[in-house]
């Protein structure tokens, strides 16, 4: 195998952003940030707000859904025991969860499993129906439950673009992250949830609530800290959420689906990832920043630079670890069979640092783009998700850009915040 250094350093050139290009997608980023066209002026008036396959704004130019949640920002008295359905990414988790008020909680019991399982199971392949899968999330839910008769309420994170009917119902408008499943897009995903609940002769979990993993974040931020107005997701997928304060004279969390936004700066690796991808077309911000996708951008300009023709398998954690432990060459050896001399990965090391920075400095450009838009007040982003709380380098370049602008604006990580969202939004 031959690398060619050049087309490393040129790689390393094109995920670099200017200042200018930044500052673009802050303002471009502000000005899709609208609110729904036909907003509830009365009781029950939500549900018949049209949100034309999510695209709420009246021309269909923006490329941020915005879905109402139902919800607002918790009061901090919500209290009392719940069960959390989290389901989003890689792995699903159940949880008991005791809410002890003003941002405290225990959490009582946890159960956990994969989605994947290699030679075992795949539920988010083409080839699994939701069925299935919602007959694999009942079987957690048994088990976390463990013989318990009483009744439980049940809050759901389900972190996909979805609209949402009322708290406790809610529709997949489509699959994010390269999930395939069939048999759930256009769905009524509490409905699926209830019908495997039966055939698991479960009767005694009631699912109360549905919300998106953003919500959830949000939710359990403002529960311990009143000024939390945006909630963020930094992981296999990348999403935010923000409480508008005036949605037709009532406070309402309203689901960007920033994912989606399509105003990002693209380079020819952008390109070739969006060509791979399930949904061509579509979530350029995730694609560009999510956990999901780094890894993937760095083996194609791997591949372009080795002239292989198969595609690397290097992980977002690979990338973190290749820019924290000084470990490029390792992990260069070990995914593509090449031994870099210490010039060549000091180079690789560079790139998966303009990789993983692009990522947060878009992240930042966004949560700006709404900090223009909500206007001048103390406001903080509470964000989960393993990208953003296991790399202490991203969350400085987002704290470091924040500070720059103003220090009425502030980031700071979540703990389990989509499971005691989920446990929050079933006590709301
Ligand atoms: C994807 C989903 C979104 C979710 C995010 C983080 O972008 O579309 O709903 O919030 O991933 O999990």
């Amino acid at each position: 195998m031959r690398l060619n250094k050049g087309i490393v350093q040129s790689a390393i050139e094109e995920f670099a952003l200017s200042e200018d290009e930044l500052k673009k997608v802050r303002e471009d980023f502000k000005n899709e940030i609208t609110l729904p066209p036909c907003p509830p002026s009365e009781k029950g008036a939500l549900k018949s707000i049209p949100l034309r396959g999510g695209r709420p704004k009246g021309d269909g130019s923006s490329s941020l859904k915005m879905l109402p949640s139902f919800l607002s920002t918790p009061t901090g008295n919500e209290s009392g025991t719940y069960l959390a359905l989290d389901f989003g990414g890689t792995n699903v988790r159940v949880l008991k969860i005791k809410l002890l008020t003003k941002g405290e909680y225990e959490i009582v019991n946890k159960v956990a499993a994969p989605l994947i399982k290699a030679g075992e199971y795949d539920f988010i392949h083409k080839d699994a129906t939701g069925e299935e899968l919602f007959d694999f999330i009942a079987k957690l839910i048994k088990e976390a439950i463990n013989g318990d008769k009483g009744e439980i309420r049940l809050g759901h994170t389900f972190s996909f673009p979805s609209e949402q009917l009322d708290l406790a119902n809610a529709k997949l408008i489509s699959w994010t992250k390269e999930f395939q499943t069939r048999n759930v897009e256009g769905e009524n995903v509490t409905e699926l949830l209830k019908a495997a609940l039966k055939r698991a002769n479960i009767e005694n979990v009631i699912p109360v609530a549905v919300i998106n993993d953003t919500v959830a974040t949000l939710l359990t931020a403002a529960y311990a800290d009143p000024n939390a107005l945006i909630g963020s997701i930094y992981a296999t997928g990348h999403n935010t959420c923000y409480l508008e304060k005036n949605y037709n004279g009532q406070p309402m969390i309203l689901n960007l689906e920033s994912g989606g936004f399509s105003k990002v700066p693209r380079n020819g690796f952008d390109l070739i990832l969006d060509e791979r991808s399930e949904k061509r077309g579509a979530q350029f911000l995730e694609k560009a920043t999510s956990g999901r996708y780094v890894g993937e951008l760095f083996s194609i300009a791997a591949a372009k630079a080795l002239e292989s023709d198969k595609l690397f398998d290097f992980s977002s954690v690979d990338l973190c670890d290749m820019i924290t432990n000084n470990s490029t060459s390792h992990f260069i050896k070990l995914r593509t069979n090449y031994a870099p001399t210490p010039d060549e990965a000091e180079l690789f090391a560079k790139l998966a640092n303009n990789i993983l920075t692009r990522s947060a400095l878009l992240v930042t450009a966004t949560f700006l783009g709404l900090y223009d838009r909500i206007g001048e007040e103390n406001l903080s982003i509470g964000i989960d998700g393993s990208l953003y709380g296991k790399n202490p380098f991203l969350q400085e370049i987002i704290s470091g850009e924040l500070a720059k602008v103003s220090d009425k604006i502030s980031a700071f990580k979540v703990e389990d915040g989509s499971a005691i969202g989920a446990a929050i939004a079933a006590a709301c």
